[in-house]
């Protein structure tokens, strides 16, 4: 598809597909460059650092601070929307961070390119709720049987959101959810004692600042 784009562009293309191009030590678009790394990402990072994946990772904002915050650590960030991958290139390169890249894929497909036990831990930062068409939702029951096979035992989910009838639904499927565990939950993440390792993403700094409204967060660990 990228190379028939590439040598067929048309005038009704985003024109942000093009732009992906320009940002090749921060973004991964070819899905056959992506699976060769399968199993190998501490390879492509050139170190043996611990591997975060992010899915949805919007305008790159807490992929950047969290990889800034923590050099130690790799974070690989997937979204789908082309115009947030070049925005969220833009700043990693600003900062020269060496430590994170984006991939456009849906994350539904992480198996496909992120190996057995490759991670220690994920992030799902205010995912769409799809009021009225929940089977759409990204973190449900079945992501379980991808996530079993990418993460390693004692890896962590960490899910906010701002919408509390997401976070009382996966609450209570967790608990239906085997060899995983919710080991912290709050409605309230602004007061709560998580709040001063918390990095905000671009969404929640509109809900927080702007909206006041409140964070609702969960922890999930893999126990076997
Ligand atoms: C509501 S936004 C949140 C963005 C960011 N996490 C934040 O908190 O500011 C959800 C993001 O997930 C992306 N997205 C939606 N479905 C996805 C999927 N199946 N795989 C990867 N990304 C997805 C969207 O393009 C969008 O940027």
């Amino acid at each position: 598809m990228w190379q028939h784009f590439f040598r067929n562009p048309r005038k009704n293309y985003n024109p942000y597909m093009e732009k992906l191009k320009d940002h090749p030590e921060y973004i991964i678009y070819d899905k056959e460059i992506m699976n060769s790394y399968k199993g190998k990402w501490n390879e492509y990072f050139k170190n043996d650092n611990p591997i975060y994946l992010e899915i949805g990772s919007g305008n790159g904002n807490f992929a950047v601070r969290n990889s800034e915050k923590n050099r130690d650590i790799n974070h690989m960030a997937v979204e789908l929307r082309f115009k947030r991958l070049v925005i969220s290139a833009e700043k990693a390169q600003k900062r020269d961070l060496k430590n994170v890249v984006f991939f456009r894929r849906r994350g539904e497909q992480i198996t496909d390119f992120i190996g057995e036990n490759e991670i220690t831990g994920m992030y799902i930062n205010f995912p769409d709720p799809w009021e009225g068409k929940e089977k759409n939702r990204i973190l449900q029951p079945n992501l379980f049987s991808n996530i079993d096979k990418i993460m390693g035992k004692g890896g962590k989910l960490f899910f906010k959101t701002d919408h509390y009838g997401y976070y009382c639904d996966v609450l209570e499927f967790m608990a239906g959810v085997d060899g995983y565990e919710v080991v912290y939950n709050t409605d309230d993440l602004y007061n709560s004692p998580k709040l001063e390792n918390n990095i905000s993403t671009e969404f929640e700094d509109l809900f927080v600042i702007k909206r006041s409204m409140k964070i609702n967060y969960i922890e999930i660990e893999k126990k076997n």
